[in-house]
């Protein structure tokens, strides 16, 4: 299978115009582009390859929800993928239970999760990082998890002290990414027909990328800063498409 690379742009870049141009000249079709909302639609339109993706959705599918943006209204944009769970939403109040809801109606919209799960920093060093993990993964599976029809997702490792902007970041190993996704394996319901695709994310960059992507288990990368710089996204994907298959 192809490993998937996805551009997590955050809240970034400040215009349209650097958007556009940024998503053409990365466009590729191992990758999956989630630009900030009013860049959605037409960053949509200049990818041929790409897949569009979203940064976050909210949970209900319409209504009187201010602020809010539905997974019936980003599927209408052309949306394939929407992140849920990522560490800077939970940092911003998206709980266990926010995060299963998300997820909940991504799938209801045909919209394929891509469900972020780490650890902090003090909960590693504490020797918490499974028991985080187990937690935080089965609760985002619980409001699908009898979901017996085929259904794609995406689960994150993504250790929040291994993210770029947090302070005294280091990305992770490969080798305790690849233990942390097979014990993310055995949280999954057997019920799926569908097994999700694991990737990991937290300070991927063009220069570490291979020791990640060479690994069987991991089937792509969540990248965040790096994927606003045009050279280093495309070293990245050149990288992602020689261990793909
Ligand atoms: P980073 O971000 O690549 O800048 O560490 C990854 C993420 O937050 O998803």
């Amino acid at each position: 299978m192809n490993k998937l690379i996805i551009a997590n742009w955050k809240e970034n870049p400040q215009t349209l115009t650097e958007a556009v141009s940024l998503a053409k000249a990365i466009d590729d079709e191992n990758l999956v582009i989630a630009p900030p909302y009013p860049f959605l639609e037409t960053v949509g339109k200049v990818i041929k390859k790409a897949s569009l993706g979203a940064q976050d959705l909210f949970w209900e599918d319409g209504g009187a929800f201010t602020g809010g943006v539905s997974g019936s209204q980003l599927k209408d944009l052309g949306v394939k993928y929407v992140i849920v769970g990522h560490s800077e939403r939970r940092r911003l109040g998206d709980t266990d239970e926010v995060v299963a809801k998300k997820v909940a109606a991504a799938i209801r919209n045909n919209i394929i999760p891509i469900i972020c799960i780490g650890e902090k920093r003090e909960e590693r060093k504490a020797g918490q990082s499974k028991s985080v993990i187990e937690k935080q993964l089965k609760a985002a599976l619980s409001l699908v998890k009898d979901q017996k029809s085929k259904v794609a997702m995406v689960i994150a490792y993504e250790p929040v002290w291994a993210i770029s902007t947090e302070p005294g970041a280091e990305p992770d190993t490969p080798e305790n990414a690849v233990s942390m996704i097979k014990f993310m394996k055995t949280l999954v319901p057997s019920s799926y027909s569908l097994v999700p695709r694991f990737i990991y994310g937290g300070s991927v960059n063009a220069n570490n990328a291979e020791g990640f992507l060479r690994e069987k288990e991991i089937e792509g990368a969540l990248v965040g800063g790096a994927s606003l710089k045009e050279q280093g996204i495309k070293e990245i994907i050149k990288i992602a498409r020689q261990y793909g298959n």
